[in-house]
């Protein structure tokens, strides 16, 4: 694991970004895993201002969201796949034909199967990105959670409910949600998770110094061979 400290979030959304960028440049074709929640987003203004300055085009990247709820429909505000529209895919020029999503009102079995075999099929994740939930869960892999492979369907617990909630303003927040199992993260060529804030230091410090559990499932990144950990110093403040 390589952790990087870094003074704010706008300096974490440039490295992450500058990473990414090359990437692209190299790679153009190349297969990119975005995440949800706050801490991306300064990843994902960067990528927009690189764009809109013409320094790099994702005409032709093919993406992977980690996760989506259920109970909602695809197009409803607080979808996942909203906020990927909001915060990233709306603003570039990526191919909608080439942005996956789990579908979290699909059967689970038969939508397990799709995803895999369509991230098989792309030639694998080059660049995941991963925030940390409070409690050390990655995407919607819950503490406890098996270490499996393909996608699922969770029962969200407390503390995430806890911590999700604020964006339901109309709705009940839903209790489930299909997530890419911790086996296909764990193939990402490359990870890069960002955590930032008090709130993440104790999840942050078990990640990194704890042992390898399910019940702190970022613990499972300790065994990737390239996995960077973006952290500013209040997320950094127990290590
Ligand atoms: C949700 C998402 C995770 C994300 C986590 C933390 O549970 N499913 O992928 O990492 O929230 O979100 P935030 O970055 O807003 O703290």
């Amino acid at each position: 694991m390589e952790i990087r400290v870094y003074r704010n979030e706008k300096e974490i959304g440039e490295a992450a970004g500058k990473i990414i960028c090359s990437l692209v440049n190299e790679k153009p074709d190349c297969v990119l895993g975005f995440a949800t929640g706050a801490s991306p987003v300064p990843v994902y203004e960067y990528l927009t201002e690189q764009y809109n300055e013409g320094k790099v085009s994702f005409k032709d990247i093919t993406t992977f969201n980690l996760d989506e709820y259920c109970e909602l429909p695809k197009n409803h505000k607080n979808s996942y796949y909203t906020f990927m529209q909001e915060n990233l895919f709306g603003k570039i020029d990526v191919n909608p034909e080439k942005i996956n999503f789990l579908d979290g009102n699909a059967d689970e079995a038969t939508e397990s199967k799709r995803y895999a075999r369509a991230i098989e099929e792309s030639g694998g994740i080059d660049i995941q990105i991963l925030g940390i939930g409070r409690n050390g869960h990655i995407a919607f892999n819950e503490p406890g959670a098996e270490f499996t492979d393909e996608a699922w369907k969770v029962t969200l617990t407390q503390s995430t409910i806890d911590a999700n909630s604020k964006y339901f303003d109309d709705i009940p927040m839903p209790r489930h949600a299909m997530t890419m199992g911790i086996g296909s993260i764990m193939k990402s060529k490359k990870i890069i998770l960002i955590a930032t804030g008090n709130a993440k230091a104790e999840a942050v410090k078990n990640m990194i110094n704890g042992p390898v559990t399910p019940l702190c499932p970022a613990s499972i990144l300790q065994q990737h061979k390239d996995v960077i950990i973006m952290l500013d110093e209040a997320a950094a403040n127990l290590l």
